[in-house]
């Protein structure tokens, strides 16, 4: 094993007897305050806001205060091991970069998606690379090093466009391929309405679209002639309402795990069984997508049961290591960080996301050992206490 996660503290400390101070922010407040005055408006507003008047964005995040580890004595948890076995995949942790759409604009040079990648492959935590990207998926995936990626698909109307995409990821070596099930339409984000702010429909994050080749050949001139036909095909093509009756087809264009995110429903998390997929990503999309629901870490005990030993995906209001921990605890195989890193990439580019996961796994690492939990399968639910 190499140096625990927890070490990067000690590397914090001990640059401090040389007078040199952490140049990013260490609690997520002061990161997102930060990253904040770092983005362009329209750029904060899209990554910062959510449906409605944000209610479930919020209470995604303080679902976790309802929830405490209960501490281990004599354990001598001396060494930790984070690591997980996800899709035939041997990862160092349990943790991932969700799909974050604009990422590619999050950047101060505007090319966030490949900033990301590289912090994947400098950290060997995974990105899942989104549809709508700056750069190509294929240039994303030429920076993940040795560490995997997988592939978010937000399935278009035009099946040959799906079968496109999916097969394009594979060939660009992705490792599995996440469906995106509730953002077929938009949800009702205040935020960006009182802006009228879309980032994709000034053209933005469309580099999967304008560089496919059925995509190209539905046009009458290419994309660079005529970059508003593009927009427009985007727009009668990007949102698919699909249906159980659609799963056969999904599950049919790849061998790779097919992975289906929105799930919060344990009867959805049956069906989707049933369908043949290989994991189930309980989500509600951080709030950005239906206000007025449940916190998705509510979702995710019923979730776990369902799925029946099949890997649970999970992510909506992890701001902190003690996140991680109670969503491994209830039950995820994985957990899924957004907004954070995008505020870190803000600041500092892939040093920045570098930054903000490190903290993160740093802080997962050292509340096992304090609290005498040495592995993933030792935080079970037994190990939590509900705080009222
Ligand atoms: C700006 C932004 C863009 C997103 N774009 C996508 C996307 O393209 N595909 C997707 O499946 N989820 C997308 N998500 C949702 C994330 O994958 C994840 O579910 C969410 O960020 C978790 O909530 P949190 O960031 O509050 O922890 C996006 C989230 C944000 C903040």
């Amino acid at each position: 094993m190499g140096q625990p996660f927890g070490s990067y503290q000690n590397e914090i400390y001990l640059n401090g007897l040389g007078g040199i101070v952490p140049p990013y922010p260490m609690a997520f407040a002061e990161l997102e305050d930060r990253a904040r005055s770092a983005l362009p408006p329209s750029v904060w507003s899209y990554v910062a806001g959510g449906a409605g008047d944000e209610r479930t964005q919020r209470a995604n995040v303080t679902a976790f205060d309802h929830w405490g580890l209960v501490p281990r004595m004599f354990v001598g948890a001396a060494q930790r091991d984070l690591s997980v076995d996800l899709f035939g995949m041997r990862l160092p942790s349990p943790v991932f970069m969700a799909p974050v759409g604009v990422i590619g604009l999050c950047a101060q040079d505007g090319h966030g998606d490949l900033a990301t990648a590289r912090a994947a492959a400098r950290t060997g935590v995974p990105m899942v690379a989104s549809t709508l990207t700056v750069d190509p998926l294929e240039e994303v995936a030429a920076e993940f090093g040795d560490t995997p990626g997988l592939f978010q698909l937000y399935t278009p109307t035009d099946r040959d466009l799906a079968a496109s995409l999916v097969h394009r990821a594979e060939q660009a070596g992705y490792k599995g391929i996440v469906v995106t099930l509730d953002t077929w339409v938009t949800g009702w984000r205040p935020r960006d309405l009182s802006t009228a702010n879309f980032p994709q429909l000034r053209g933005h994050c469309l580099a999967n679209y304008t560089s496919d080749p059925v995509f190209r050949a539905r046009l009458p001139r290419t994309p660079e002639e005529d970059p508003q036909s593009a927009v427009l095909l985007w727009t009668q093509l990007f949102g698919n309402p699909l249906t159980w009756d659609d799963l056969p087809w999904l599950r049919s264009l790849t061998d790779l795990p097919l992975i289906v995110k929105g799930i919060c429903h344990p009867e959805d998390v049956r069906r989707a069984k049933d369908g043949g997929v290989d994991g189930v990503y309980c989500s509600n999309h951080g709030g950005r997508q239906a206000n007025g629901g449940l916190p998705a870490l509510d979702a995710l005990p019923a979730v776990v049961e369902a799925a029946d030993g099949l890997p649970v995906l999970f992510d909506s209001g992890v701001r902190s290591g003690a996140d991680i921990v109670k969503a491994i605890a209830l039950g995820a195989t994985a957990v899924g960080i957004g907004r954070p890193y995008a505020y870190g990439l803000a600041l500092g580019g892939t040093d920045g996301i570098v930054h903000v996961l490190r903290s993160l796994l740093a802080e997962t690492d050292l509340i096992m050992a304090v609290d005498g939990y040495p592995t993933l399968a030792d935080l079970t639910r037994e190990a939590l206490q509900r705080v009222v």
